[in-house]
């Protein structure tokens, strides 16, 4: 399979067309940004990390009976994925408080909830990616009706075996934002990432931060940690 066109420039992906219909080309790329991209950095080793991780973590899921759009890890810093058409829709599943929860609830940090809580955010980097509720999603036609909940119990699924990878790990599962997509015939699978970038982790001991938030906070050195969190997965693969 060879790549085409650039199809999109994301914040930490690129993506283009195959010369096989139905597959895309994922690049990762060395480079992360916080605050919806308003600031932005060139990060040596960032890509090989995430599309790691990523093949890791999407194919544990698979291996338990999560449809996704991951086919094959071809390069070090690049997959092939199944071409869906993605739902402007950031699901986020939270298993205890931190970030925008934090900050609109004034709730202690890490206070963990009794139930996940899903939330959605409007994908839209002109409107800062809105928080969105069903019938908001249902009324611009984002989603139709029923699709709301299908997306949630799809969502929570993945939490419960997130939630078990990472506590294998010695990691807790804090926050998570997946996003799905609808295949030509219809299916809505999981798809894009899964990485430190799209999760809060912290160490199940020390509380130490795991993930993208070293970088939002500037508080450690994220090749460092998201090493880390791969060679911690690695190392608790067998027992997985
Ligand atoms: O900022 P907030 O607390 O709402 O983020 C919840 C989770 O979703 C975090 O794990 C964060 O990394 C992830 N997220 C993301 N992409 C965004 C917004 C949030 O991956 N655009």
């Amino acid at each position: 399979m060879e790549k085409t066109t650039l199809i999109k420039e994301g914040k930490a992906k690129r993506l283009y067309n195959t010369d096989e219909e139905g597959y895309v080309w994922v690049e990762y790329m060395d480079q992360a940004t916080a605050f919806n991209g308003k600031r932005k950095d060139h990060i040596v080793g960032k890509g090989v990390l995430n599309n790691n991780i990523d093949t890791l973590l999407f194919t544990m899921l698979a291996d338990n009976g999560i449809h996704t759009d991951f086919v094959k890890k071809i390069s070090d810093n690049e997959q092939i994925n199944k071409e869906v058409t993605i739902i402007p829709l950031e699901t986020v599943v939270r298993n205890a408080a931190s970030g925008s929860f934090q900050r609109k609830f004034a709730t202690p940090y890490l206070q963990k909830f009794d139930k996940p809580v899903v939330e959605f955010f409007y994908k839209s980097d002109e409107l800062d990616d809105p928080f969105i509720n069903t019938n908001q999603a249902i009324a611009l036609g984002i989603i139709k009706p029923g699709e709301s909940e299908k997306l949630q119990e799809f969502a929570l699924k993945i939490n419960t075996l997130l939630k078990a990878r990472f506590e294998k790990a010695g990691l807790e599962l804090v926050d998570f934002k997946v996003e799905f997509g609808k295949t030509a015939d219809g299916e809505i699978i999981l798809a894009d990432e899964i990485s430190p970038d799209s999760c809060r982790l912290v160490d199940l001991k020390t509380r130490e931060s795991f993930d993208k938030d070293v970088f939002r906070k500037q508080t450690g050195d994220l090749v460092t940690v998201y090493q880390e969190v791969l060679d911690r997965l690695n190392n608790s693969q067998e027992e997985a």
